[in-house]
């Protein structure tokens, strides 16, 4: 077999990036969204850098810099609050012109505001692929299923609005019975999924009747500066408010007690220190995706030939860096060599390399120190007896790193606990099917499962038990979030709330009534609102 090329030489010369590609580039600006005004912002602004390194010079030994690919603002704690007014204003105790606009307005602004961000696909998707090193290909993928993701929220509203556009009379009462908003919601995503699981808050969030203060994540800046007279164009001012910052912006907004509803994607630790600062708790309503640690069981009867592709692509696809990949590894003692060799020889397939290529599998790591962070990983392993079971795992230069599988990983080692979010794939071997079922109720998270076997008795004896551990049992195949239709949350530390597109509606929305006594005089009064349209709330119109 050829000799794998040396990490650094993996890294473009300047001249060898797709002109195509690089024509992006910079993307410096210096706009922010409040209350539907495009502002220009004139102070500290931050460096935005690729985890694309540049060689320069001869090969090995080449010199490698980073690469600048734009700068955004540093918004300070009066602009955020200022971003908090405006959602405020625009809300205005549910009497603003958004929480009060008729279930078809909203949507009608939800599908205006998708078409004009459909146009604007190719800048965002490689603006993305440049700051997070997603590949092109997968890039193009979340865009695509976030566009699926508004039309199907469109869809599921439609649903749920014609199913209660009825009355209902009980005990000689009348009632309807339909959602309504929460008030301001502040949504924040993560780095891996920028585009897709911001949306997947703030879309809801939206067409519910909310208005929305929305930070764009620490890495995935960049991608949001396109959209923004997007937002200005198809929504009202104020009810969407897009800025950029740090900590203390956050603080100020968290700390006035004036935001409803925590939309927030990251670490648990995050999602607390937010809340806490909340001056009033109970108002406050939170929808979190956070850690996962989901366990891969593979059992003594499993097909592995499934059971390693599904492992591959779960565990390694977009470089381990999916909250619901698969992040331990437990299989039976008898198929543990098979499993190992032929896992690895997998791994060894994948292509490193850089975004635009095609085919690539493992790309740059965007966070900072990540590479550092994973060596620790596999250092602390290593040192506590476990073995490296695939030659040249491990080894990093700059912001690449080989996939790493351990072999032999227990409970003293950091990697048997800890979320690694990155290509180290630790593997433990079980005899009694109670160790990795210990695991799994043992851990701190409870996102989902991934169960290897073909006998159904005892697939149906394991599927019961765990299904009250995790919120998502995957049989024969790897943990994902999708279909986007399908409920996605988790128990312990792993999430609140649940993010399907249908129970996304629900969350980001109370049930509300208007009921009236059955006695002539409020009959007459009703049938003069319904006829009359008088009310967006009170209405029995059907939406096509
Ligand atoms: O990072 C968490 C994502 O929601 C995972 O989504 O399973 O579709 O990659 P996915």
């Amino acid at each position: 077999m050829p000799k794998p090329p040396a990490l650094a030489d993996l890294f473009p010369e300047a001249a060898a990036i797709p002109p195509d590609y690089a024509a992006t580039l910079p993307c410096d600006s210096k706009k922010f969204l409040i209350g539907g005004e495009l502002r220009t912002w004139d102070g500290p602004m931050q460096e935005v850098h690729s985890p694309i390194m540049v060689r320069h010079g001869v090969r090995h030994g080449a010199e490698l810099k980073p690469l600048r690919i734009g700068s955004c603002p540093v918004l300070d704690g009066d602009t955020g609050m200022a971003a908090l007014d405006a959602a405020c204003k625009a809300f205005d105790n549910g009497r603003g012109v958004w929480p009060t606009m008729s279930v078809a307005g909203r949507i009608k602004a939800v599908e205006d505001f998708a078409l004009r961000m459909a146009a604007r696909r190719e800048l965002v998707v490689r603006l993305m692929s440049w700051e997070i090193c997603k590949s092109l290909a997968d890039c193009g993928k979340e865009f695509d299923r976030t566009v699926d993701y508004i039309r199907d929220t469109v869809a599921a509203l439609k649903e749920l609005d014609r199913a209660s556009s009825g009355f209902v009379m009980e005990q000689d009462i009348l009632g309807q019975v339909r959602r309504s908003p929460l008030g301001v919601v502040l949504c924040m995503g993560p780095f891996n999924y920028p585009l897709n699981e911001t949306f997947a808050t703030l879309i809801p969030a939206l067409i519910m009747g909310n208005t929305v203060v929305m930070k764009t994540p620490k890495l995935g800046r960049l991608l949001i500066f396109p959209l923004l007279d997007c937002f200005c164009e198809a929504f009202p001012p104020g009810v969407v408010n897009v800025i950029s910052g740090g900590r203390a912006m956050l603080t100020s907004i968290m700390a006035s007690g004036r935001v409803n509803v925590l939309a927030f994607i990251g670490t648990s630790q995050a999602a607390d220190a937010m809340r806490a600062l909340h001056p009033k708790p109970h108002r406050l309503r939170c929808v979190l995706g956070l850690e996962a640690k989901n366990a891969a069981i593979i059992l003594a009867d499993a097909d592995m030939n499934q059971a390693v592709a599904e492992c591959l692509r779960g565990s390694l696809a977009f470089n381990g860096q999916r909250c619901t990949a698969i992040k331990m590894i437990h299989v039976a003692q008898e198929r543990a060599d098979e499993f190992l060799e032929r896992f690895c020889a997998g791994v060894a397939r994948l292509k490193v390399g850089m975004p635009w290529e095609p085919g690539v599998d493992i790309t740059p790591l965007p966070e900072p120190g990540k590479t550092a962070y994973l060596r620790e990983l596999v250092d602390d392993a290593l040192a506590l007896g476990a073995r490296l079971a695939n030659p040249g795992g491990g080894e990093a230069r700059e912001t690449l790193f080989a996939p790493a599988v351990l072999y032999g990983v227990d409970e003293r080692m950091r990697l048997h606990h800890e979320e690694q979010f990155g290509p180290v794939v630790p593997v433990a071997a079980f005899t009694k099917i109670q160790e990795p079922l210990r695991y799994v109720s043992e851990s701190s998270y409870g996102q989902q499962v991934s169960l290897f076997g073909s006998d159904p008795d005892r697939m149906a004896a394991l599927i019961d038990p765990l299904v009250n551990q995790v919120s998502r049992v995957n049989l024969n195949s790897q943990c994902q979030r999708g279909p986007d239709s399908f409920p996605f949350t988790g128990r312990k530390d792993s999430a609140e709330g649940t993010l399907s597109v249908h129970d996304a509606l629900r969350a980001f929305s109370i049930r509300s009534l208007v009921a009236a006594r059955n006695v002539d005089a409020n009959k007459a009064m009703l049938t003069a609102i319904l006829n009359g349209r008088k009310s967006a709330f009170l209405s029995t119109d059907y939406i096509f």
